[in-house]
């Protein structure tokens, strides 16, 4: 197996690494004056199988073009096999056309790695399972709840209840509340703006329960702080849980979750971020998911089997 990093998540590719035992491949990633990327593979890569670690950071452009520019080199030197590893999928929120005149930009990327030679995606917690079918390669959508799953056990909550923010979210936080023996309730969320989230309704009950808002991913925080102000207002406990897979924290975030008062805002490392960028935050690690998952991946064993106990 041989594994080289993109630029987007230096720390995740060498814990990767070290989970695994192996050295990361030599790569040279540089820019061109203009802004344009350079790659070149430090090490031949004919006849092996390579993965190449790449996420969607809060550089999304710029990680995306590094790695279509790193599968096609791949590619071009006679790679046996391309295995993309994608933790945070970017553009995953545009799955579908909304409204008229819109892009389907999920779709796009899925084409576009294809298009620079990836034989196979494996992306942690992938927005909508539909994007799964946008590739014609295989893709391995993993899902992080057993990570959530043991966090939440250790923290023995009283009456836990798992909150989807929108409905889109509901069959991913009822598959978290039924591993961790907790009730489910779904939120209302309409977007009236570009960016803006509001809670029209609570649809369960929450009264007197410890919420876990439970999402894929937390950008500029609007929706966690419309969530949080429904829950309340329903008579939730003032202790409110935020746990996401990607933690983008772009725009008004850190502003507004330093201010928010969450008990804790649990993410995983998916995505770069300093872990006192505010107050509760607590960054779960995905190396060891990633690592197994490789193994089994190289040993053409099943993957299914590690993320869905
Ligand atoms: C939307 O469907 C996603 O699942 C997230 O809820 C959303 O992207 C979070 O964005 P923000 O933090 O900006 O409200």
């Amino acid at each position: 197996m041989h594994l080289f990093s993109g630029s987007s998540h230096p720390a995740l590719a060498a814990a990767l690494a070290a989970e695994l035992g192996i050295p990361l491949g030599r790569v040279s990633l540089k820019k061109f004056s203009c802004g344009e990327h350079y790659v070149k593979f430090e090490q031949s890569v004919r006849g092996q199988d390579v993965y190449l670690l790449q996420t969607g950071s809060q550089k999304p452009n710029e990680d995306i073009v590094e790695l279509f520019l790193m599968c096609q080199a791949a590619r071009l030197s006679f790679a046996r096999s391309i295995h993309v590893i994608l933790p945070h999928f970017p553009y995953a929120r545009q799955d579908r056309v909304t409204e008229p005149r819109e892009p389907i930009s999920a779709k796009l990327i899925a084409h576009l790695l294809e298009e620079s030679g990836a034989d196979h995606v494996i992306t942690l917690e992938m927005h909508s399972d539909q994007i799964q079918g946008f590739f014609s390669i295989p893709a391995d959508a993993l899902s992080s709840r057993t990570i959530f799953t043991e966090y939440f056990r250790s923290k023995k909550l009283k009456h836990p209840v798992v909150v989807a923010p929108d409905v889109g979210g509901a069959k991913r936080a009822k598959k978290l509340a039924d591993t961790l023996g907790a009730e489910l309730a779904i939120l209302h969320k309409t977007r009236p703006a570009h960016q803006t989230a509001e809670i029209q309704q609570v649809v369960g009950d929450i009264a007197g329960k410890t919420c876990i808002l439970y999402d894929d991913l937390i950008d500029t925080a609007g929706t966690l702080l419309s969530a949080k102000k429904a829950l309340l207002a329903q008579g939730a406990n003032a202790d409110v849980y935020a746990a996401a897979t990607h933690g983008v924290f772009s725009g008004p975030a850190v502003e507004r979750l330093t201010a928010a008062g969450f008990a804790e805002i649990v993410v995983t490392d998916s995505i770069p971020n300093d872990p006192a960028a505010f107050p509760g935050l607590k960054i779960l690690p995905i190396a060891p998911l990633l690592a197994r998952v490789l193994r089994n991946v190289e040993e053409g064993k099943s993957v299914t089997d590690i993320y869905k106990k």
